[in-house]
């Protein structure tokens, strides 16, 4: 079969699931990151069908195209992914261009960690921008520090990795000091299972997504963290909920600190950046 008809089969079979427009996405992604063919038009032969059917059969399952092909999009990289990490998201993306903004007039050595580390998509990324990035990121599952660590030596930007579980405070002192710390911690509530998406909640890491009883636990444990191991002057970055900036706030609210919250792409509270 040719690409074009293969294409057509595709969008057409997926277009029930995702609506045409994302469809024609969907399948646009697969074939360039997949099989490296970038017109869909095309009238050359699509090697290896039956590969493509399977894939597109996974996708109809709801499955993220980035899981099938192994591969996401963040910054304009290209990460390794497989289940034992979060898709990185463009909401990070803007986390990410937060701290590049602040670090653009510095030509200094910054220490950075990044906790609960997932693909290594935050810390890489600062790491390709900024040269003068010393990278550090926890995670508290091997699996998606081994992740972080193909991506790591693929990007070609180096990175201490710890398998460490941040709500173990025993382990902290181990960490050091940073100018920096940054984190997209799970933080969506056990509420909000009920509304989310197949392709989110049947493929995601649920730890990565949820924190648990307590949806701040992972706030209050970097707030603690963060004022043991930052150095004074340094500055934490969150990713948050919409819904619980106050709420975030109030858990890193210190005199002398300075507390800014930023707006994402879409008008909703996402992002809090503490000066310590
Ligand atoms: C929302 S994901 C963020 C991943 C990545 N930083 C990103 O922005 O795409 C949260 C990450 O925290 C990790 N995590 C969950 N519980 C943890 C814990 N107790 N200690 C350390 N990391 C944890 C998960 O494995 C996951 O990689």
């Amino acid at each position: 079969m040719n690409i074009k008809d293969a294409s057509t089969a595709a969008i057409s079979k997926l277009s029930t699931l995702y609506g045409d427009r994302e469809a024609h996405n969907v399948v646009s992604i697969l074939l360039e990151d997949a099989y490296g063919v970038t017109n869909l038009a095309s009238e050359k032969v699509l090697e290896d069908i039956a590969s493509f059917n399977e894939d597109v059969e996974r996708l109809l399952r709801s499955e993220p195209v980035q899981y099938v092909t192994g591969r996401a999009d963040f910054f304009g990289y290209k990460f390794k992914v497989n289940k034992h990490v979060l898709i990185p998201r463009p909401e990070t993306e803007e986390l990410v261009h937060w701290i590049l903004q602040d670090l653009k007039n510095q030509k200094k050595q910054v220490d950075i960690l990044d906790i609960g580390v997932g693909s290594g998509c935050i810390p890489i990324t600062i790491g390709k921008k900024y040269k003068f990035a010393r990278l550090c990121g926890i995670d508290y599952n091997m699996d998606t520090l081994n992740v972080a660590r193909i991506n790591s030596k693929n990007l070609g930007v180096p990175m201490t990795l710890y398998n460490l579980d941040v709500l173990n405070r025993t382990l902290w002192d181990a960490l050091g000091r940073f100018d920096i710390i940054v984190s997209n911690p799970p933080y969506i509530d056990e509420k909000d299972r009920q509304v989310m998406a197949d392709n989110v909640l049947l493929y995601e890491p649920e730890k990565a997504l949820f924190a648990g009883d307590d949806k701040f636990v992972f706030y209050k444990a970097i707030e603690e963290l963060s004022s043991k191991s930052i150095i004074p002057g340094g500055t934490v970055y969150l990713e948050i909920h919409e819904d619980y900036a106050a709420d975030v706030i109030d858990i890193f609210r210190k005199e002398d600190r300075q507390i800014d919250l930023k707006k994402d792409l879409q008008g909703k509270d996402r992002m809090v950046k503490v000066k310590f």
